[in-house]
């Protein structure tokens, strides 16, 4: 089991809807970093030490220069990443920076959850990492109901509470809202 001074936690693409999640896993972890194009200028986490937490502004298709910073601060006891290509080395390479037990998170949008799709190659792939607990969040949308008479996409809010429930409760596959019937997503 993990003691405080090994819960390293890496951020990627957390900056935007993410934030409330990036919030929660900072109050349990003992060291963060978090990547973004733009993250030295999101406020850090309240609350936390300075010493614990560390951005760097990062396009992430620049794999090598993620690369050093997962070297440098790796390996993770926790990963939450919204990666919208599908980066395929990217994620192996975040996978192989992770610790033993370690959990990683990977948000996915709706596409993903087609048959064949990102979400099944990752399961596949993920596989190859039996010593890993693996969470995926497919973004879907809501229904059309009473009061809406289409259907819309999730809010930030639906998003980053699903996502703060993966981070305390892992599980192998998690679809916020629908993605069935795939024809009735918004337009
Ligand atoms: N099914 C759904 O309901 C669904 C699915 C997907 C999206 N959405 C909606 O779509 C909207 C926009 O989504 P969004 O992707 O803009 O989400 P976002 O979470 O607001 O922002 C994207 C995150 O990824 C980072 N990022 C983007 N490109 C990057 C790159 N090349 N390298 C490193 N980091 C990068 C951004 O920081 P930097 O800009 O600093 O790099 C930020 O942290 C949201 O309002 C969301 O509600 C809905």
């Amino acid at each position: 089991m993990d003691t405080p001074k090994d819960c390293r936690s890496l951020m990627i693409g957390a900056t935007g809807m993410l934030t409330p999640a990036l919030h929660h896993a900072a109050a349990q972890a003992t060291h963060m970093l978090n990547l973004a194009r733009h993250a030295t200028q999101f406020t850090p986490p309240p609350g936390v030490p300075k010493e614990t937490y560390e951005a760097h502004d990062v396009d992430y298709e620049n794999v090598k220069a993620v690369e050093q910073l997962l070297n440098a601060h790796g390996p993770f006891t926790t990963a939450l990443t919204w990666i919208q290509p599908k980066a395929l080395p990217l994620r192996d390479l975040i996978a192989n920076h992770m610790r033993p037990q370690g959990h990683l998170i990977e948000v996915m949008g709706s596409a993903a959850s087609r048959p064949g799709a990102l979400a099944d190659q990752r399961r596949a792939t993920m596989a190859a990492f039996p010593n890993i607990t693996y969470s995926q969040l497919i973004l879907g949308f809501m229904p059309k109901d009473e009061t809406s008479p289409t259907s819309r996409w999730l809010t930030h809010d639906e998003i980053a509470t699903a996502a703060c429930a993966i981070l305390d409760t892992p599980a192998p596959r998690t679809i916020v809202g629908h993605v069935e019937p795939w024809e009735a997503r918004p337009q």
